[in-house]
């Protein structure tokens, strides 16, 4: 008798079956809402680029400009030879800021969802410092991520542009607990958060008059139309961003323009006049409201630097 046996478990499922399962479970709920990550393909990585440069975008340029003046301190905290993994890359813009700044950086590790952005995004990086192991990782980080570091790694985290705004608070929680699971114990980890400001700033930043952010925004009807064969008319539904006081956050809408029915990966979805789907949180933090945030998920809050007039706030969290 032969005690070999044939177990394989379940078949892993593709990325294409996983985005059609969440988007027809995004569709079919009650309140329709779809995930915040799937903004993130070629297309969407572009457009986000592109708010980035916005004049009513202040996250990036203030973020930017508080980066640049505490690099120094930054460098000093995180010592020599780091390896540093930064959460939700985009275009490997702001890392370099602390490349420049850290002594004698030892790898870099960008994880992002956005594969062949990311892909060229380090490719031209490496032009730019060929002395450092820069290892990419097309990775969603909102699922169980382990890295195998060297024993003796100094290893410093990076999540910057308020990303972690874009969960709700347990789903945050949640990510900060998997991230100090992958990341030693020890190790530093420097957190951009968006903060609580005037409504008109805010709404300003999510409603440019270019467009570009409802272009963004709308991408993601032209994704499932791509790549799960939908036939969304992105004509017959506009973007709708504003601010949440009560819950703290900006959200995303794209809101129906008339009843319409829209068929995705074989299924027909209706909405009635105005009805909208979630497409987008973005909540913003106070610096008590952060720090509660990370002692309850495994941090304790080091240092927190915040931009001229509160705009912006970096926090450096240990593993505790
Ligand atoms: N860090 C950059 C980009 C922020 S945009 C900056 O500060 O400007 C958010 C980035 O996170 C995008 O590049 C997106 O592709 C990535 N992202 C969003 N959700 C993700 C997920 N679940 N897993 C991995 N990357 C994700
Ligand atoms: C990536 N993330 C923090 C951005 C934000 O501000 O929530 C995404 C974005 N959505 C609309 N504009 C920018």
């Amino acid at each position: 008798m032969s005690l070999a046996f044939d177990y394989r478990g379940p078949t892993p499922r593709s990325d294409t079956e996983i985005f059609r399962a969440d988007v027809l479970s995004g569709l079919s709920a009650r309140r329709k809402t779809l995930p915040a990550k799937y903004f993130y393909d070629s297309a969407g990585s572009l457009l986000f680029d592109r708010i980035t440069e916005l004049d009513e975008y202040y996250p990036t340029r203030t973020e930017t400009a508080l980066l640049t003046d505490i690099a120094g301190e930054i460098a000093h905290l995180a010592g020599p030879d780091a390896v540093v993994v930064e959460f939700g890359a985009g275009s490997l813009a702001k890392i370099r800021i602390l490349l420049d700044a850290l002594r004698t950086p030892r790898a870099y590790m960008p994880i992002d969802v956005s594969g062949a952005h990311l892909m060229a995004a380090a490719a031209e990086l490496r032009g730019h410092y060929p002395e450092l192991h820069v290892t990419p990782i097309i990775a969603d980080f909102t699922e169980p991520l382990t890295i195998p570091f060297a024993g003796n790694a100094n290893v410093f985290g990076f999540f910057p542009g308020s990303t972690i705004g874009n969960f709700d608070p347990p789903e945050a929680r949640r990510f900060l607990r998997r991230a100090s699971a992958t990341l030693p114990k020890g190790a530093l980890f420097l957190v951009g958060a968006d903060t609580k400001k005037d409504r008109a700033i805010l709404e300003r930043a999510y409603n440019d008059s270019e467009g570009v952010t409802a272009a963004f925004n709308l991408n993601l009807l032209a994704r499932i139309n791509r790549e799960l064969g939908g036939d969304f008319d992105l004509s017959r539904f506009r973007h709708r961003a504003f601010y949440n006081h009560d819950l703290g956050r900006i959200e995303m809408h794209l809101e129906s323009t008339g009843a319409q029915t829209v068929h995705v990966a074989g299924r027909s979805v209706r909405f009635a006049e105005g009805e909208t789907i979630h497409t987008e949180n973005s909540y913003k933090y106070s610096a008590p409201q952060f720090a509660t945030l990370a002692a309850s998920s495994g941090w304790t809050a080091r240092r927190l630097w915040t931009a001229d007039r509160n705009l912006f706030a970096l926090h450096l969290l240990e593993n505790a």
